[in-house]
């Protein structure tokens, strides 16, 4: 089954179409396609396993693809520019088409192409991993890292459409696959408790790819983040809900030099969050424990790595782009599907959850 939703956006609306056969079906391309130019980035992990696919589908457009080398350590300017070579040198004109076909590095790297490359070109994002599906491709923020920083130079630009094929998860590794799951455990803590009690029943389900609850996890994951989107795009306010758990896990990834995957640091920034939550008695333990056993029943860490220092973590985390005026925010919890961005934490309680969590090393 096929089922489509929108991001409302006004004249920059965009569907998210989800469902399987998709990367086939020519005709949920061609209306979002600008001209007769199109350019599929991918990378080469992907390219054997869809490329060919996708360029059958799209065949009667002019299409040729820019394949970069897989990893997160690729997500750089260097990267970039090589996209940007790729697309001067094949003669891409203002009315070409960008598909990112590929996890979230090669929809960040695409997205910021599609932003610049001449002022900004049309942009549709084939997400293939699970975090792809469910956040990355979502939502219009496209980045590259800086070597002191993740993701520190990019734009906000929204693809013109989204198509989420499942079929593409089969072949997706089970390490990959179970980072997205921290993402789609993440809406449920900030936004749907009954979703967040669904997953709390259908942990089997999903670690057997079950398509029933996949469809489900997916599909509900891509209405959250497409509805908080509508109401901010440009992360004013509500949207920096969506980074629950991603202060600590952003300086976890940096920290580890991209070791953990990105849905890895997450799940392990979450159970922080949670943990500093409890701690200013803004959650209750129950529903913080509710948040740890699920995130360990999907095998996912808990805890950062025994060698990144407290001081480290600190240092990381006072990087963020959420840090205003000196003063670090933080996503937290009142309750599951009720988070909020506050900096109404006293130093001592972070320094307690840093303390508690895994062998941090003193200063
Ligand atoms: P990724 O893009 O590195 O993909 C993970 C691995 O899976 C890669 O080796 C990739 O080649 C491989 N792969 C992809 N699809 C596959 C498939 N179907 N079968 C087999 N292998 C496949 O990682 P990711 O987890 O998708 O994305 C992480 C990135 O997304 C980070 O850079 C993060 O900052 C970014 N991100 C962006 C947003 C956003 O809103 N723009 C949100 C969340 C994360
Ligand atoms: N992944 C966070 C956001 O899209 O805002």
């Amino acid at each position: 089954m096929t089922t489509q939703l929108s991001v409302d956006l006004g004249a920059r609306s965009y569907p998210i179409v989800v469902g399987v056969g998709l990367l086939s079906d020519s005709a949920r391309f061609s209306p979002f396609i600008a001209g007769r130019q199109v350019c599929i980035v991918t990378n080469e992990t992907i390219a054997p396993l869809y490329l060919d696919a996708l360029r059958r589908t799209l065949s009667n457009y002019q299409i040729d693809a820019c394949v970069l080398p897989d990893g997160e350590e690729h997500k750089t300017l260097t990267t970039y520019s090589r996209v940007m070579d790729h697309l001067m040198a094949q003669r891409h004109n203002r009315s070409t088409t960008l598909i990112a076909l590929g996890g979230g590095v090669i929809g960040d790297i695409t997205g910021f192409v599609a932003a610049t490359y001449q002022r900004g070109v049309a942009l549709i994002q084939v997400p293939t991993t699970l975090l792809a599906l469910v956040d990355s491709s979502v939502g219009g923020k496209t980045a590259v890292n800086h070597p002191h920083g993740k993701n520190m130079i990019g734009a906000f630009y929204q693809p013109r459409l989204v198509v989420a094929d499942l079929d593409t998860l089969r072949s997706l590794p089970a390490r990959e696959y179970l980072a997205g799951i921290a993402e789609i455990i993440k809406y449920g803590v900030i936004r749907d408790v009954k979703f967040f009690n669904w997953l709390e029943t259908n942990v089997e389900s999903l670690l057997r790819r079950d398509p029933v609850a996949l469809d489900h996890a997916v599909l509900t994951s891509c209405a959250i983040k497409a509805e908080i989107v509508a109401g901010d795009e440009r992360e004013d306010g509500a949207r920096a809900i969506l980074n629950f758990g991603h202060t600590f896990g952003h300086a976890i990834e940096t920290l580890t030099r991209y070791e953990y995957l990105h849905g890895e640091s997450v799940a392990i920034g979450m159970v922080m969050a949670a943990d500093l939550s409890m701690r200013i008695d803004l959650l209750s333990g129950f529903d913080g424990r509710r948040i740890k056993a699920l995130i360990a029943a999907f095998g996912l860490p808990v805890a950062p790595p025994g060698n990144i220092t407290t001081a480290a973590m600190r240092a990381s985390m006072g990087m963020d782009k959420k840090v205003i005026d000196g003063r670090l925010r933080l996503v937290l919890t009142r309750s599951l599907g009720d988070a909020l961005v506050t900096d109404r934490f006293e130093p001592p309680a972070l320094e307690a959850t840093l303390a508690a969590h895994g062998r941090l090393c003193e200063d």
